[in-house]
């Protein structure tokens, strides 16, 4: 990992607008998680539609997976802090997915895929995280990439934070993932005892941090591990800054708003009733995922 020299300036930093614990829920064939990102939060946090925490050591709470499903309109982002879940869907792909590493997959016009543990006991963490596509791309040819805990781009500071550059750019380090329409940025940040942060963010774009160890401060407000911060968006906020006074780990996600109808109807989310009733039936008649538009 290269140390960077110096932080980029951040003279505005952001407040939080709201915290949310989210709600324990399960999905796949029985996997417990929770819901952080709710579909309630859908346009306050455009361009994200939902993000689901994993965490347990209990194998009845993950060992089940999620087997065959569909998903179309959208891309998902899951990022394995701990764990391994096997890949594959109706394109060919397929992969496993280890701790560190991120999962990145375009459904446009409609994949079906599983999601499968490939362990018996132990710890299963991390994230899934869903990216909306703007309505000209919703129907575009599905996309996947596997990227290793190595080969996400990462840096430390003079301070000694630690940062992975899952998407986007901080501090000069471009990430793993690129993306012009909804510019996402994603980044594991860990702080030691002390430790500051700072890095600049457009101030249109939506973003939140999700704290996962310990407990970080922005703007005097404290939020604790299992805890969202929705960032506000005043128009002066060049960026964000945080301070953890013991060892915390967090992810910040931020991403440009498409400003575009969000009709969801479970894995299927389009700009339009009609196109939902599309996917519901292209995928009843087994031609959700075919090659022709
Ligand atoms: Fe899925």
């Amino acid at each position: 990992m290269n140390t960077i020299t110096r932080l980029d300036a951040v003279n505005q930093p952001r407040t939080v607008e709201q915290l949310v614990a989210g709600v324990a829920t399960s999905d796949g064939a029985g996997v417990r998680l929770t819901r952080v990102l709710t579909q309630d939060l859908q346009q306050r946090l455009d361009p994200f539609l939902m993000l689901d925490v994993f965490s347990s050591d209990d194998p009845d709470d993950y060992i089940a997976g999620f087997p065959d499903h569909p998903h179309r309109g959208f891309e998902t982002v899951t990022y394995m802090l701990a764990g391994r879940m096997r890949h594959r869907d109706s394109a060919g792909h397929e992969g496993l997915l280890q701790s560190g590493g991120v999962q990145w997959m375009t459904a446009g016009r409609g994949v079906i895929h599983s999601e499968l543990p490939e362990q018996e006991s132990g710890v299963m963490e991390g994230f899934q995280l869903w990216l909306n596509l703007p309505a000209q791309h919703k129907m575009i040819t599905p996309w996947y990439r596997d990227i290793p805990a190595a080969k996400i781009p990462a840096y430390a500071t003079p301070e000694g934070v630690s940062v992975r550059v899952i998407a986007g750019s901080s501090n000069g380090v471009s990430g793993a993932v690129v993306r012009d329409a909804t510019e996402p940025v994603y980044l594991d940040i860990h702080l030691p005892t002390g430790g500051q942060f700072s890095t600049p963010l457009p101030a249109t774009h939506n973003a939140f941090v999700y704290v996962y160890r310990g407990k970080v401060q922005i703007g005097g407000r404290i939020i604790s591990a299992g805890r969202m911060a929705i960032l506000g968006n005043a128009p002066d906020a060049d960026g964000i800054r945080l301070d953890a006074a013991d060892p915390a780990r967090l992810i910040l996600v931020a991403g440009k708003p498409l400003r575009e109808p969000i009709v969801q109807y479970g894995p299927f989310v389009m700009n339009t009733k009609e196109e939902i009733y599309q996917a519901i039936s292209d995928f009843r008649e087994g031609h959700l995922a075919d090659a022709a538009a």
